[in-house]
């Protein structure tokens, strides 16, 4: 089977992260996202993954040549010349998609994560028999996805309304597609929005239908979302394969330290931390509901909560670094200062309090 990733956009988002990689190439819980859906398509047989990319496609292959030989997978890129938007890039990849045996190929978005959930919907897509299936979860604010009425018991797709302005349903798009090789002729090779333009049609065409996502979701695609993410999946992962977190007196709730931390004396950390390779935790750190990415130093006493720290940074002893403080790479905060939230751009030194949110140039 193939899967095509969409994953173009700049992830504007998700900055000061993705001034440094791109979006799909920024860690999750201590690897790129990417590198999720890849391992879970190719945990149900995938064996080739096109990468729908509109700019930095090198610097995307090259990462990803050294898993391609791990993961035993052809992994490739469609490179779109003008952003082809979520439909586009599937008539551009065509003839990577399709082959003799006229089978199902999946579509997913880059910035979801899950369980996914992905031989269920396998068997959901050939029980119905119809053109597309596409996995659906349950939101509180469903306004900033697409939204999708079902009929009962079917699941067939009776509207699909992106980005409605008023309440349509709660139920929204997960972003996690199998398509029949016959949808690739309803998409001209031209800016398309799949949600728009061609689920609509699928839908009135009686082809479309939506499976109930098990267990959880969220697009991960901006920094609370993101914070949260790492909460649901750390649960997630307590309940699959709880040998995969920290455990010890040092250790509240869900952790998932990497192999390589160093992890000094009198240390608090926890729930919902993820500790990338290499780096440093000196003594007496408390860290909460963050993300620490490889390479990093905590010195002495620091506290983060709520936040991310990006790639080679250091916070100085006694640091408090809270309430969605965003550092990128190889950010250095002095002794003693506070960040009361804010996002810090790549190669920065910080020497005085950030007190409110705000760009630090
Ligand atoms: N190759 C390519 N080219 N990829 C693109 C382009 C493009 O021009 N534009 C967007 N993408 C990719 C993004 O990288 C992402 O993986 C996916 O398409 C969806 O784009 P987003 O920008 O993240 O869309 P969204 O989050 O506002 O909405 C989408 O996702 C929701 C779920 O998270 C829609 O599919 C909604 O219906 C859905 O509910
Ligand atoms: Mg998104």
């Amino acid at each position: 089977m193939k899967a095509l990733i969409l994953v173009g956009g700049f992830g504007t988002r998700l900055r000061p992260l993705t001034l440094s990689f791109p979006k799909p190439l920024v860690d999750f819980a201590n690897k790129p996202m990417i590198l999720h859906q890849i391992e879970a398509l190719k945990s149900i047989g995938v064996t080739e993954v096109v990468l729908a990319i509109n700019y930095q496609p090198e610097v995307m292959l090259n990462f990803l040549k050294e898993f391609e030989a791990n993961l035993g997978m052809k992994i490739t890129c469609s490179r779109e010349t003008e952003p082809l938007g979520t439909a586009g890039p599937l008539a551009l990849a065509r003839d990577k998609l399709i082959n003799d045996s006229g089978e199902p190929f999946f579509v997913l978005n880059s910035d979801v994560i899950s369980e996914y959930p992905l031989s269920e919907m396998i068997r959901f897509h050939k029980s119905h028999g119809g053109e597309a299936s596409i996995m659906v979860t349950k939101v509180d604010e469903p306004s900033k996805y697409g939204v999708v009425v079902l009929e009962e018991g079917t699941g067939k797709v009776k509207r699909f309304v992106e980005k409605p302005r008023i309440f349509v349903g709660n139920k929204i798009n997960a972003g996690i597609y199998l398509l029949n090789p016959s949808v690739l002729d309803r998409i001209q090779l031209r800016p398309t929005s799949i949600e728009k333009e061609v689920f609509p049609k699928i839908s009135a065409d009686q082809g479309l239908f939506a499976m109930v996502l098990p267990g959880f979701w969220m697009d991960i695609g901006q920094p609370r979302d993101y914070i949260i993410g790492l909460r649901l999946y750390l649960e997630s992962l307590r309940n699959r394969s709880s040998s995969k977190l920290a455990v010890g007196p040092h250790i509240v709730g869900n952790v998932l330290v990497h192999e390589s931390v160093v992890i000094g004396e009198g240390c608090l950390i926890g729930p919902d931390v993820a500790i990338g390779a290499n780096c440093v935790v000196e003594s007496g750190v408390r860290l909460s509901r963050c993300t620490v990415m490889r390479g990093v130093r905590i010195k002495k006493h620091a506290c983060v909560s709520n936040s991310i720290v990006g790639w080679y940074s250091t916070v100085g002893r006694w640091a408090r670094i809270e309430n969605m403080s965003i550092l990128g790479e190889d950010v250095h905060i002095c002794d003693e200062i506070y960040s009361n939230g804010g996002v810090v751009l790549p190669h920065k030194q910080i020497k005085s309090n950030i007190l409110k949110p705000e760009i630090v140039l």
